[in-house]
């Protein structure tokens, strides 16, 4: 998987808005937030600025966590942070350990989705929320968000990357039985999210 500083570097306006949403609809302010698969860590350091959550990043590489460290020790903010090298399909996290688990543009790698989306149920805390998937978010001004799907769209093509259909999404997380979860599509080509509760 290719991400260089160069993609970031133009997707970075999107993370505030995205974590912005994200405390709107989900009303975080407290608790344990857990980003899965957090590459250099945006979202978990936008969540950290503007909430009291602890950030626990989590990723299978160690570099994406390292990079994720250095980023977040520039912050300066006084949230108690933690670093997890782990793989999704197998969390060594106890049940009900995180009240908010967000985890984007990370599905498209794992081997087993569906396993990756029980395990996020398991350590969801009860009340607590999950949304797991891809996209820009609602917030991001049009004009910002066709020139970001344009060049996504171009990035794929160059690496002969697809990400699911919108059905073929839904059937992905079909396969993890969850209990009680939603699909949220952004629009025609955009995002999708599967938004998990317990
Ligand atoms: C495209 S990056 C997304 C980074 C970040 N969430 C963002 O939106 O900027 C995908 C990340 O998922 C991680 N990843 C891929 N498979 C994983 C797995 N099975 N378990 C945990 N992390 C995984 C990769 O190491 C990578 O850092």
């Amino acid at each position: 998987m290719l991400i260089s500083s160069e993609n970031y570097d133009q997707l970075k306006p999107m993370y505030p808005l995205l974590v912005q949403q994200f405390v709107d609809d989900y009303n975080l302010m407290h608790g344990v937030a857990l980003d899965i698969g957090a590459g250099p860590g945006w979202l978990g350091m936008e969540l950290a600025k503007i909430t009291h959550m602890k950030i626990v990043f989590l990723d299978l590489s160690q570099d994406a966590l390292d990079t994720s460290r250095r980023n977040f020790e520039e912050l300066n903010v006084d949230n108690d942070v933690e670093y997890i090298k782990a793989d999704v399909h197998e969390l060594p996290l106890e049940d009900d350990y995180a009240d908010f688990i967000m985890s984007r543009g990370s599905i498209w790698f794992w081997s087993q989705p569906q396993k990756g989306l029980k395990e996020i149920e398991r350590v969801l805390k009860p009340g607590g929320v999950a949304i797991v998937g891809g996209g820009l978010g609602r917030y991001l001004p049009e004009s910002m968000r066709a020139r970001l799907q344009g060049s996504i769209k171009q990035r794929l093509k160059e690496r002969m990357e697809t990400r699911p259909n919108p059905a073929e999404f839904k059937a992905m997380v079909e396969k993890a039985r969850l209990n009680n979860y939603r699909i949220l599509t952004e629009s025609e080509g955009g995002g999708r999210w599967v938004e998990i509760r317990k």
